[in-house]
């Protein structure tokens, strides 16, 4: 595909920059309008002629979001599914492997919170242990320590590839590669990469791939997405059936359908839905690779110039690191550093040890504030962001 990256068309097509100084794209991103007039067009159907005859007349445009996806990690469109957010596709294949008391899961200290809570409901209901591989010392997932724990056996791995609280990139191909030589089924959060970085399953190598669509790529809130690989159709069951998901055969009998829509609901955000295939094809169209780069530099940028202020740390690890930024300022608490930039017009978010139990709080790190940069925002708003830093300081 021939991309084109232009700053100052994402800019003017972002109607969002005239408010705000926007660095909480790792919350929720700014929309490009033409990802919004998608979504209330769709909603402004469904008023005129019905929500069923809408979905039937755009039957089109929402299949070829599967295209889309598919496009976006490399994979065949029935390897797809449209789910309402990033937690539940996660679930939808986690929840689905068929573990056995015993079962060995493999995870990593940046694994997003709502995963970890649900491996420990797993060690609860069903007897699975969970082993935690530590940081190296870069602070990504330690591979040498990953190799051994695979190699003692091991039902899953999972790993989130760029964590919620911190610039940190996990390597997820050389994860994929060894979860390869040790026949481990791999499970990979890609929900703050998703837009941030390219994607592609097959380099990665893993069997299941969740993402959201309001962060990086920048679509609509409520929905998300799930890639299940050839093994994972064979070897999930997802923990829900409907009419969607199954075929009702005989009175007594059911078959699930063949592809990942299996995973799916039945009735869902069909205008989101639409959006999101929207913002897919918008990231796709700029160029997931030239805008990558230009998030790690604005990423770079910020990380450097609150670096360069006394009392303020910077908290990212990491060999590779991404767009999201995390500090804090001496003797000025969290809330209160992202209530003084909101004020300024800036937008960030906080993330607490409370929710980062096995990342944050071993590391003894407060509440931190979270700047995420995405490739619209320009370099001077990143200055402002580290002049209002200083100002508040
Ligand atoms: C790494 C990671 N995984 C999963 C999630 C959950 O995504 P969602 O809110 O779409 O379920 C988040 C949300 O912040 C996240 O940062």
């Amino acid at each position: 595909m021939s991309t084109q990256f232009s700053l100052e068309a994402v800019r003017a097509a972002t109607p969002g920059i005239e408010n705000v100084i926007h660095v909480n794209n790792a919350g929720s991103a700014l929309p490009p309008s033409v990802v919004t007039d998608t979504v209330v067009d769709y909603l402004r159907r469904e008023e005129a002629i019905g929500g069923y005859e809408t979905a039937d007349e755009r039957h089109g445009q929402l299949e070829a979001v599967y295209d889309s996806l598919g496009a976006l990690v490399g994979a065949p469109r029935e390897h797809m599914a449209v789910i309402e957010n990033a937690t539940r596709a996660w679930d939808m294949a986690v929840y689905g492997y068929p573990f056995e008391r015993g079962d060995r899961v493999v995870t990593c200290r940046a694994e997003y919170s709502s995963n970890v809570l649900a491996f420990l409901q797993l060690e609860r209901r069903f007897g699975i242990e969970m082993v935690l591989i530590d940081d190296d010392d870069y602070g990504q997932i330690d591979l040498a320590q990953v190799d051994t724990e695979l190699a003692a056996g091991a039902a899953m791995m999972a790993m989130t590839h760029i964590p919620t609280s911190g610039g940190l990139i996990n390597p997820a191909e050389e994860v994929g590669a060894l979860c390869a030589k040790h026949g481990v089924f791999y499970v990979l959060d890609a929900c703050q990469s998703a837009g941030q970085v390219p994607l592609d399953v097959n380099t990665i190598g893993c069997d299941v791939l969740s993402g959201t669509g309001r962060k990086y790529l920048r679509g609509p809130r409520g929905t998300g997405f799930l890639y299940a690989g050839e093994r994972a159709l064979e070897v999930l069951e997802p923990p829900f059936i409907d009419l969607h998901s199954a075929d009702w055969t005989q009175a007594d009998d059911y078959e699930w359908r063949p592809d990942a829509r299996r995973f799916e609901n039945w009735e869902t955000y069909y205008a989101g839905k639409a959006g999101l295939g929207v913002a897919v094809d918008y990231a796709l169209s700029l160029g997931i690779e030239t805008t990558a780069a230009r998030i790690t530099n604005l990423g770079a940028r910020l990380r450097a110039g609150l670096e360069s202020l006394d009392r303020v740390g910077v908290h990212d690890k990491g060999a590779r690191r991404g767009g999201i930024v995390t500090f804090t300022v001496d003797g000025v608490d969290a809330a209160s550093v992202q209530a003084q930039l909101l004020l300024r017009k800036i937008n960030t978010s906080t993330s607490g040890p409370d929710r980062a139990r096995l990342d944050l709080e071993p590391r003894g790190l407060p509440t931190v504030i979270r700047a995420s940069a995405h490739y619209y925002n320009s370099e001077d708003e990143i200055d402002a962001v580290i002049q209002a830093v200083d100002a508040v300081r």
